[in-house]
Order: structure tokens, then C-alpha cells, then sequence
């Protein structure tokens, strides 16, 4: 069994749980049975999350609001759940944001705390939480990458390079942690209907056409499925699987020119 069943000592740890995809995979290991921690800065939407999820499935939920682009709150996070009393036996690694526009003209702050939310503490979580999981002989983690991690994309320099971080990593623990009791799914979607894209800035039309976009609920979903069967890589949604492969294999002296002349 890869997603360990749920237990009253152990927790699905969801960050980025207060809006799109992060919601809805705290969802999907409700809805299964197990005991969550929710996380992200904004503690009334976290709040919100949890009554729903209490009155529909009738599970422990926490609320622990962090930055997570900050060390200090990721080490204030382990320890809070260490008070609990609670194992981490699902880790879903999903807070992050992206940043729309040119390397030069981008706010160095914002890009720099992209860097730490999006590598960073996505590194650390899973450092400080897999080696129990290993010794318990079980647990779950997932990475969320993107389809961006499977090429450069102009205009997202930075954002597609921290997922191309990410992707590297959930490939290499997949392999490294499964003799170990521990699965690792990589996730990878496109373009998601979510707040990601007032953030990040720019112009959704850039991320691709109609028929590439889809639901959080419905990424969320494949990547618990892509969880349960120990999948390595879950590229969610068919016609982003077709985009993945050519990202992944249009020679570079090509894609990138094509990217910047179609104006992203
Ligand atoms: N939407 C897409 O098209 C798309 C495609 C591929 C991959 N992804 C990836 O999917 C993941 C989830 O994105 P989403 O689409 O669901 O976007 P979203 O709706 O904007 O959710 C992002 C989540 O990250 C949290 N977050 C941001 N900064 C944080 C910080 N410093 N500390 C703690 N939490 C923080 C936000 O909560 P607070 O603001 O409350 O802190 C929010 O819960 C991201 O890693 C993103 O890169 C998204």
C-alpha cells in the first residue's frame, strides 16, 4: 500500500492548503480518513477549510498557520506538530507561487522569497520528515513540480527552474526512499484554475490554449490516485501530457525562441 492507511498518531501534512490544489488535496485525504495539518499564511481561509472538513468527514484537522519561505517558521512548524503529538505519514509539498516577466525587471525580493518557498522549504520538509517515515517503514510524500519542470520557459526563468529543482529531487527519492517503505510521486500540471495566476502576474492566455487547462479538484484527485499506485510522475490531464513530451524533447534552439516570439 504506498498512501499508508490513516492511524490516530500519524497526519497528512498539506501546505498550501488555504486555496486551489493545496484545498483540494486536503480534500481528497479527508474524504479517505486521515488526520490532517493544514498550512499557509492565511489562517481564516485554513479555518474555513478545516469546519468543512470536520463536519463532512469526520477527521482530526490542525490548523497551523507558517511562512514556509522562512526557516524559522518551518522549524517552529516541526516542532508545533511534534507537540501534538502527531507522526507525519502523508507529506503533501505543495505551497509554492510562480513570477510572470523578465529576469532583470522582476522584484529581486519577491523572486528571492520564490526561491525559498518553492526549493527551500520544499527541501527541508521532506528532509526533516522522510527519515521517520523510513524507519517506520512507511509513508507518503508528494512534490508538486509542474509542467514547467520538463523544459525552460521563457518569461518564467526563475519559477521553471525552482520546479525543475523539484522534479530532479522527487525522481531521484522516488527511487532512493521505495525499498525504504516510502513512496514519492512527483506532480506535474499545467495550467490550473486557481489563484496562482494573480499572483504569479502576466497573462494566463501565455500558460496555453483552451483545452490544457483544468481543475484543482481534478489534479488533485489523479495525484492521491498517483500516490495509492507509488506512481514516480503524475502529469496530470491528457493534453498536458502530450505538452510534458515536448517539452521535454524539442531541442532548446527551438522551443525557447518559438516561446519568446509567441510573446510570453
Ligand atoms: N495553478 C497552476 O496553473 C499550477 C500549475 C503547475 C503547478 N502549480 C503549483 O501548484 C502549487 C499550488 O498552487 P495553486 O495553483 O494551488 O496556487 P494558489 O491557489 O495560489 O495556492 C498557493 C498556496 O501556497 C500558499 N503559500 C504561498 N506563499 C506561502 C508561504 N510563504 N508560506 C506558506 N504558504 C504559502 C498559499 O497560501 P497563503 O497565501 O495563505 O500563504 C496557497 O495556499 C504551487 O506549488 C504551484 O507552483 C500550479
Amino acid at each position: 500500500m504506498s498512501l499508508p492507511n490513516p492511524r490516530p498518531e500519524g497526519a497528512a501534512l498539506v501546505t498550501g492548503a488555504s486555496s486551489g490544489i493545496g484545498a483540494d488535496l486536503a480534500r481528497e485525504l479527508a474524504r479517505r480518513g486521515h488526520a490532517l495539518i493544514l498550512v499557509a499564511r492565511r489562517a481564516d481561509r485554513l479555518e474555513e477549510l478545516a469546519s468543512e472538513l470536520r463536519s463532512e468527514h469526520d477527521v482530526r484537522v490542525e490548523v497551523l498557520p507558517a511562512d514556509l519561505s522562512e526557516r524559522e517558521g518551518r522549524n517552529d512548524l516541526l516542532e508545533r506538530i511534534a507537540g501534538l503529538g502527531l507522526e507525519v505519514d502523508v507529506l503533501l509539498n505543495n505551497a509554492g507561487y510562480g513570477l510572470s516577466g523578465r529576469f532583470i525587471e522582476l522584484d529581486a525580493d519577491r523572486q528571492d522569497q520564490m526561491i525559498r518557498l518553492n526549493v527551500e522549504a520544499v527541501h527541508h520538509l521532506a528532509r526533516a520528515i522522510a527519515p521517520g517515515m523510513a524507519e517506520r517503514k512507511s509513508g507518503a510524500i508528494l512534490l508538486l513540480a509542474s509542467v514547467a519542470a520538463f523544459q525552460p520557459v521563457f518569461g518564467m526563468s526563475d519559477y521553471a527552474a525552482t520546479k525543475a529543482f523539484v522534479l530532479s529531487l522527487g525522481e531521484t527519492l522516488h527511487e532512493e526512499l521505495k525499498s525504504r517503505g516510502v513512496t514519492v510521486t512527483t506532480l506535474c500540471p499545467g495550467p490550473v484554475k486557481t489563484e496562482f495566476w494573480e499572483v504569479a502576474g502576466g497573462a494566463q492566455g501565455a500558460a496555453g490554449a483552451k483545452p490544457m487547462w483544468t481543475t484543482s479538484d481534478k489534479v488533485a484527485r489523479e495525484a492521491v490516485e498517483g500516490l495509492e499506485k507509488g506512481a514516480r510522475v503524475v502529469v496530470p490531464h491528457g493534453p498536458v501530457k502530450a505538452a510534458a513530451l515536448g517539452g521535454r524533447y524539442t531541442p532548446r534552439s527551438i522551443l525557447l525562441p518559438l516561446m519568446k516570439k509567441t510573446g510570453m
